[in-house]
């Protein structure tokens, strides 16, 4: 197992595959309301795949084969919640969507939570929470930081606020596959893990629980949700590192240097 380092070049057409997965992301996203089934927002992004071209990072990914486009994850659902006809989102509920695709051979891969019609405060708090401990995760990811450095600052923002990291999933590094060398854990200590180089580029995605750590899968064999049934939120950006900072690829507003903001 070792890191691919990427070239200008191809860090260029990583940014062109991650604008269409930021696209698709915002489509989504968009659609998200109560009365909406999760199947209906997992069609929304195959015919959106379909109009860009790109080809789906998730479907028919691992065992037993992924077999939606979007992961679709609901309140105490961590991530990889499979779309379903009968899962119908309610106000308040917070909905963490997960979009993966390759364009040029390039992987890109982004997930944010939402929250479909009224907010609850204490949903709005761990999705704001989540929110912000990826964008100090992305402040550190700049050249001769070390990679704990990065999981460090999702787990101090995480639990100040008395919320809990989960460690079972990771971050990895990303390009012409989805998963990659290095794992990226969402705590650490800082100063420790890998020298982080120019030309390493990381999908960075903290899922935070409002109660403990721990996980379990459902029977569907994907579905991972809080042990103790309390809210999870979820947000990933694919990140290069440049020798200006770092390019946040999934978002637009970003350049070289500049993390830009959702
Ligand atoms: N963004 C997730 C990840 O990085 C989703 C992939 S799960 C899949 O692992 F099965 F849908 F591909
Ligand atoms: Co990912």
């Amino acid at each position: 197992m070792k890191i691919v380092y990427k070239s200008l070049d191809e860090i260029r057409q990583m940014r062109e595959s991650a604008l269409v997965v930021a696209g698709i992301l915002d489509e989504v996203c968009r659609a998200v309301e109560p009365g909406v089934s999760t199947w209906e927002l997992d069609r929304i992004a195959r015919a959106a795949i379909k109009r860009e071209s790109v080809v789906s990072a998730f479907l028919g990914y691992a065992q037993p084969p992924y077999p939606a486009v979007t992961c679709i994850s609901i309140n105490e659902e961590i991530v990889h919640g499979i779309p379903r006809k009968d899962k119908i989102i309610r106000s308040g509920d917070l909905v963490s969507v997960d979009f993966g695709s390759f364009k040029h051979g390039m992987c890109a891969d982004s997930a944010r939570t939402v929250i479909a019609g009224t907010a609850t405060p204490e949903g709005q708090k761990l999705v704001d929470t989540t929110r912000r401990s990826l964008d100090l995760a992305i402040a550190q990811c700049v050249v001769d930081n070390r990679l704990e450095d990065v999981g460090a600052a999702v787990q101090g923002c995480a639990e100040a606020e008395g919320y809990s990291v989960v460690r079972v999933f990771v971050g990895h590094g990303i390009g012409r596959r989805m998963h990659e060398d290095p794992p990226v854990h969402n705590y650490g200590t800082p100063g420790r893990g890998k020298r982080i180089k120019r030309g390493l580029v990381i999908a960075v995605e903290p899922m935070v629980n409002a109660g403990s750590p721990e996980v379990e899968v459902l029977d569907d064999g994907w579905t991972a949700v809080t042990k103790d049934r309390s809210l999870s939120a979820h947000f990933e950006h694919t990140i290069a590192i440049t020798d200006e900072g770092p390019w946040v690829l999934t978002r637009p507003s970003s350049s070289p240097g500049n993390p830009g903001h959702d």
